[in-house]
């Protein structure tokens, strides 16, 4: 079966069944600090699990692009990837078990056409919370699954949570039988032939900071069926790369590395490595981000870099060559659109990376001209200073037969982290840098006209940056076209109203989950190691995550007769647009 067809069926099928397709949304989740990316296709519907009415009812279906970097160790076996596409259906607060299990089985078995002998389940075993999940194992009984291929186990692998808190519950995962060998009578969870397929989540429950569950107000169904896994199950392959998804891309690698797949095993892991990253990198760019040091940037920034030392392992110098067949396989994604960008992107990171390593090449020989001995240390720096991966430096140590040990620079690395994190929440305590009325006048203009750009762009605005000195704000935010002057005109109309309402500013302290709830904002890492939120509300106008400090009430930006101008709109980086403003 092809990709596409896949997922039409499965898109059809929920249809039929009374589902509404929501769309396939963007690798960077908005508003959500959970997580730096999308992981699962449940993330997007985190207010409607948790009993916010969703516009398009209870029952919803799509395909979702997702990215996990949580297992980039293990990118290499057949079935792991950091990109990959999830199938999903939800019931929010609608239909339970029964009904999930049942869709679930006939979509396999009907639609599919898979034997069920070809399928094995697992279901959760219970803990000090939660009850063991003997309806489920009922369920799929009453379906014609035998006992023997019903195993109950524990929270490590039957019980689904996105990050530390939020949403979650206990899950039934339905494996395949992947080899060609007749399937054992009896399912054992660990034989890899068994591959998780699909995943059934049970949410009742709301996991809290104290590490407590509650029930939610609603019991809901939040499932995930892999693509790339079930396209190799439905064709009898034992790898994913084997599929439509990855073969082109292998194919040229071996073309352009004249190397053989599946000759080496080696070999065979870097191909299937740069195969992935490179796909990943492509859908990242393709949904603005850059490399950069923080954040998703960094991600994707990691992900170029290790592409381009498999590439180099396998003796290819250049990893734009191994895009093309990505743009042809995800034609349905509009990524061609984007490539002459994507493509430039790619090149100067990897020639950035490039440089660095020369540098770092260099150091470290005078490092090793020096000593015996790496210390964590002279690692760290050249990790840090240089862009050195510790792969890299291990390599180098041991080809100059110099003693390194891995943990020492963990160590150090550690250190380090701890001692940014500390400071990170310094900084961010103080609040703004140059922090007088100026500044503070235009930083609550910065929120009216974030509201502003909602309001009139009629489009959930992501904020990217804002900078704010005494003469003007700047302030990025996700938008993917230029604003026309009509536009700019009505933005800066309702900016300037809500100066003249004299609107109250007032703040509301609250905890993250609170917070996420009631207001807009950038979720980043900064706030998930406090305790309390500030969330400030602009009269009913605008609700905004931030630390502050604002004026008291919206008025006195417009003292002395001023009145707020946008000097200037462009493109910031791709993706995003740039505002400059001021108060005149
Ligand atoms: N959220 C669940 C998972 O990722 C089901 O989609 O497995």
């Amino acid at each position: 079966m092809k990709r596409k067809e896949l997922i039409k069926k499965y898109i059809d099928f929920f249809k039929l069944k009374k589902h509404k397709e929501i769309p396939n949304f963007s690798l960077v989740p908005e508003n959500d600090s959970s997580v730096l990316y999308t992981t699962a296709g449940m993330h997007p519907l985190i207010p409607y699990l948790l009993g916010q009415k969703h516009p398009l009812g209870e029952r919803l279906c799509n395909v979702q692009r997702c990215l996990r970097t949580q297992d980039i160790d293990k990118i290499g076996d057949e079935v792991h990837h950091t990109f990959f596409e999830m199938l999903g259906n939800w019931s929010l607060g609608n239909y339970w078990k029964k009904e999930a299990i049942k869709y679930s089985f006939e979509f396999l078995t009907k639609i599919l056409k898979i034997s069920k002998e070809k399928l094995a389940v697992t279901c959760f075993k219970g803990n000090k919370y939660i009850p063991k999940d003997e309806e489920s194992k009922k369920i799929w009984e009453s379906l014609g699954i035998r006992k023997e291929r019903i195993k109950f186990l524990g929270e490590k692998e039957n019980f689904w949570i996105a990050g530390e808190t939020g949403p979650c519950g206990p899950d039934a995962e339905i494996f395949f039988w992947t080899s060609r060998r007749k399937p054992p009578k009896e399912f054992n969870p660990g034989d890899k032939n068994w591959v998780e397929i699909w995943n059934n989540v049970f949410m009742e429950y709301e996991k809290q900071k104290n590490g407590n569950f509650i029930k939610l107000k609603q019991k809901n169904v939040d499932t995930g069926m892999g693509v790339e896994r079930t396209l190799a199950a439905l064709s009898n392959l034992e790898d994913d790369y084997l599929t439509e998804c990855f073969f082109p891309i292998i194919k040229k690698i071996e073309t352009l590395s004249g190397k053989r797949y599946k000759e080496n095993k080696e070999e065979t892991k870097a191909m299937r490595i740069l195969a992935d990253h490179i796909k990943a990198s492509i859908f990242i760019i393709n949904d603005g981000v850059l490399p950069s040091n923080t954040e998703q940037g960094y991600v994707l920034r990691r992900l170029i870099r290790r592409a381009v030392r498999y590439a180099y392992k396998l003796g290819i110098k250049k990893i734009t060559e191994i895009a093309e067949p990505i743009f042809e396989i995800y034609d349905d994604y509009n990524l061609k659109k984007n490539k002459e960008k994507i493509i430039s992107e790619l090149e100067r990171e990897e020639k950035k990376f490039l440089k660095t390593l020369e540098k770092g090449l260099n150091r470290f020989k005078k490092l090793a001209s020096q000593k015996k001995k790496l210390s964590g240390k002279d690692a760290f720096l050249l990790y840090q200073s240089f862009g050195f991966p510790v792969e890299m430096i291990e390599e180098e140590a041991k080809k100059a037969q110099i003693f390194f040990r891995r943990e020492d620079f963990e160590r150090e690395k550690e250190g380090h982290r701890v001692l940014s994190r500390t400071a990170a929440k310094g900084k961010f305590k103080s609040g703004l840098v140059g922090n007088n009325m100026e500044v503070t006048k235009l930083h609550t203009a910065t929120h009216l006209l974030n509201q502003a750009l909602r309001e009139v762009l009629k489009k959930d605005i992501f904020q990217r940056g804002s900078n704010i000195n005494e003469e003007r704000l700047r302030f990025d935010f996700s938008f993917d076209r230029k604003l026309t002057p009509e536009e700019i005109k009505k933005i800066e109309e309702i900016v300037n109203e809500k100066i003249k309402e004299n609107l109250p500013v007032e703040c509301k302290e609250m905890n993250l989950e609170e917070a996420k709830k009631v207001a807009k904002g950038v979720f980043d890492e900064k706030y998930k190691s406090l305790e309390k939120i500030k969330v400030y509300f602009i009269g009913d106008f605008s609700k905004e995550i931030c630390a502050g400090p604002h004026v008291k009430r919206t008025g006195e930006l417009g003292e002395g007769g001023r009145k707020f101008k946008i000097l200037k709109e462009e493109s910031s980086s791709f993706g995003v647009r740039r505002i400059k403003a001021a108060l005149v």
